[in-house]
């Protein structure tokens, strides 16, 4: 049996640090130009079950890309990463439900090998909807989840006597800065040691109209996942934000390779933030950037990857290249120790 209550106590005890977080970038973003919000505002309860529902769109490719990719090739991923009957540690960065793990799971299980399951999330629902799943499917694998923002405080790895593969899933890495991108990867990878392995979903560039309809899909649910970040201020700063004074947008910067969402203000208005002590004047036209999606290709892949102390190993793709896989390893293996 797991149990999974000092994750969720340490949940509540940061449950008050998580609101002082939201006030400060609430008052930093809003109050610079252009206006901005961070794009983990968007995930309340409400922004999850949204993002959920993006997952099975049919312009959203990128989940159900990376799911076929991750089936054809999980019996190779595994036994990349490990050696016949040693134990295997997964370590998942923003785990969140794991749905995709279960298929590299059942493939370290079917080895027979003894597998420790160590999802790190920010999210302790999260977490435990994913422990739920995969110890009623998997009750073999050993649990340990850990409630942790992964981007602030970067995951410490006790010593273990096995394999450890490190998994980043779901593009989630495109969602940050280039510069925090690179400091996720380094910290993860300067935690693998000789024979360790990272696996990374990243989405590639392709044709900005395939792109846009899949942050602007026709049925408005990536709109509504956008907008729900004012309903969310509503709700949790007492903000009086009209959500239908706000359109969403979806832009294609080819600079930057990064799909932008944004919130446009459709009218000239003032909204009120009570709890962060804000009266702002949004003029019409005038824009909330609320979200980066950057898109790689084989070059600034490489890029980040050795940047981050890291080679790649082997990449997969699908038969368009809309989407890549890749393992890694970390560049300076023969030194490799765990401080
Ligand atoms: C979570 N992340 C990888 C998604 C993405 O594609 O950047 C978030 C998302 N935003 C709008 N649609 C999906």
């Amino acid at each position: 049996m797991t149990t999974i209550s000092p994750a969720l106590d340490l949940a509540c005890r940061s449950a008050l640090g998580a609101r002082t977080e939201l006030i400060r970038e609430v008052q930093n973003g809003l109050q610079s130009r252009p206006r901005s919000l961070k794009p983990w505002m968007l995930y309340d309860e409400l922004g999850s079950r949204l993002f959920e529902q993006i997952t099975a769109l049919s312009e959203y490719y990128p989940t159900r890309t990376e799911r076929s990719l991750l089936e054809r090739r999980t019996d190779a991923i595994v036994a990349s990463a490990c050696a016949d009957s040693q134990p295997l540690r997964v370590v998942e960065l923003g785990a969140g439900t794991a749905s995709k793990t279960c298929l590299l799971l059942a493939a370290a299980v079917r080895k027979r090998i003894e597998v420790i399951y160590m999802p790190l999330d920010v999210s302790a629902d999260a977490l435990e909807i994913a422990c739920r799943g995969i110890e009623s499917a998997f009750p073999e694998v050993l649990l340990e989840p850990v409630v942790v923002n992964y981007v602030d405080s970067p995951p410490k790895l006790e010593d273990f006597d096995g394999s450890t593969l490190a998994l980043y899933l779901g593009s989630s890495i495109g969602n940050f800065m280039p510069q925090e991108s690179r400091t996720i990867l380094r910290n993860i990878g300067s935690q693998l040691r000789n024979g360790d392995a990272l696996v990374l979903g990243t989405d590639l560039v392709k044709e900005e109209s395939i792109l846009i309809a899949a942050y602007d899909d026709n049925e408005g649910v990536t709109a509504a996942f956008n907008l729900n970040v004012l309903n969310r201020l509503n709700n949790e700063l007492g903000a009086d934000f009209d959500p239908t004074g706000f359109r969403h947008r979806a832009r294609w910067n080819p600079v930057a390779s990064r799909i932008e969402m944004h919130l446009e203000c459709v009218r000239d208005q003032y909204v009120e933030i009570a709890s962060a002590e804000l009266e702002l004047h949004f003029r019409e036209g005038e824009t909330i950037h609320t979200e980066n999606s950057y898109k790689f290709t084989d070059n600034t892949l490489d890029a980040l990857l050795s940047d981050s102390g890291l080679k790649i190993e082997s990449t997969w793709k699908d038969e368009r290249s809309w989407y890549a896989v890749t393992l890694s390893r970390r560049l300076d293996e023969d030194q490799c120790d765990r401080k």
